[in-house]
């Protein structure tokens, strides 16, 4: 469903407020900076509580999950199981009737009578707008396509505000495959509603940024900059995000082994950089990362995996309409 703007006057003027309820959850550049903010504030709340909460009692959670995934989808169940809502979901198109030649649109209008917020993953970019178009209920993006994976933003910027305080006034470095990883770039997207200092992008010849993407970015005022070599820049970092290369988008196998293990992040290049940098990964990494930075000072990623569920939580409950 297409949500509505809400006008609130406060004493220091008119502020506009957009309403995070019966709201769909497409882009993470659909959202400004205070209501990431408001988000973030409940995410904090849930990170204290333990247990189960009954926030959600009587509403179902549906989860249509046509691609693979692990984290996103356990942690939006636990969330939503924790919030006390039921969760029913399709895995694969091959358990639906999709597999029997349904529609998308039909799949989306079952779930739409059977649940009170849809949680989709699909292949094709714009599936999640789409099927916003067709439902009555919210729709949640869980990745769709090569760009958009608004919630994966979110749980990072969180991520970095848990571990720094602050997500303006740093450097990142996003290193990894930046044509075909949706999570990199909606972190990307994600950064631009804030202050970074710097955002340095590094990805093989082949996986660069799109140059129209860029021109974006740049229009909206980011100080990102391309570079060929991580070493390059590795002293100045805060935050280095890296992602895996996305094996299965590449239209051509061959592409795929023109590039593959191209980079790699081992202990030895983190201790060129601040002793205080933190490594961020979307996961699942195959590759990217040497074993040994995972049980080192500098991997944040095992946080961010688990920061998963108090932000999944918060974002069920805003757009549930429910207060803390
Ligand atoms: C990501 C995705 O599906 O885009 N996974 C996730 O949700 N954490 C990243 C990836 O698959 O590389």
């Amino acid at each position: 469903m297409f949500y509505s703007l809400q006008i609130v006057a406060l004493d220091l003027g008119i502020k506009m407020i957009t309403s995070f309820k019966n709201r769909d959850v497409v882009s993470i550049l659909d959202f400004t900076r205070e209501e990431l903010e408001t988000l973030f504030e409940y995410a904090d709340k849930f990170r204290k509580v333990e247990g189960k909460l009954n926030l959600l009692n009587g509403k179902v959670v549906s989860l249509a999950f046509f691609e693979p995934s692990t984290r996103t989808r356990l942690s939006f169940e636990v969330a939503a199981k924790r919030l006390g809502a039921d969760v029913v979901s399709i895995i694969g198109e091959e358990a639906s009737s999709i597999a029997k030649g349904e529609n998308l649109a039909d799949t989306i209008r079952m779930l739409d009578a059977y649940s009170n917020i849809i949680i989709l993953r699909h292949r094709y970019e714009g599936a999640a707008k789409y099927a916003a178009e067709i439902a009555e209920n919210p729709v949640i993006n869980a990745g769709d396509g090569i760009q958009h994976h608004p919630t994966q933003a979110m749980i990072d910027l969180y991520t970095v505000k848990t571990l720094f305080g602050s997500i303006d006034g740093l450097v990142y470095v996003v290193l990894g495959d930046l044509r075909y990883g949706r999570a990199a770039m909606s972190f990307i997207y994600g950064l631009s509603l804030y202050k970074p200092k710097k955002l340095y992008v590094v990805a093989p010849q082949l996986l660069r940024i799109r140059n129209e993407v860029l021109q974006i970015l740049k229009e909206r005022g980011l100080p990102i900059e391309e570079k060929n070599d991580v070493r390059e820049i590795i002293s100045e970092a805060d935050v280095l995000y890296v992602t895996r290369i996305q094996r299965e988008r590449f239209p051509d196998p061959m592409e795929y082994e023109k590039v593959r293990g191209s980079y790699i992040v081992t202990l030895d290049l983190l201790e060129k950089g601040k002793s205080t940098l933190k490594v961020l990964h979307p996961l699942p990494k195959v590759d990217e990362i040497d074993h040994k930075v995972d049980t080192s000072r500098y991997a944040a990623y095992y946080l961010q995996a688990r920061l998963g569920v108090p932000v999944r939580m918060s974002l069920l409950s805003l757009v549930s309409g429910v207060e803390i």
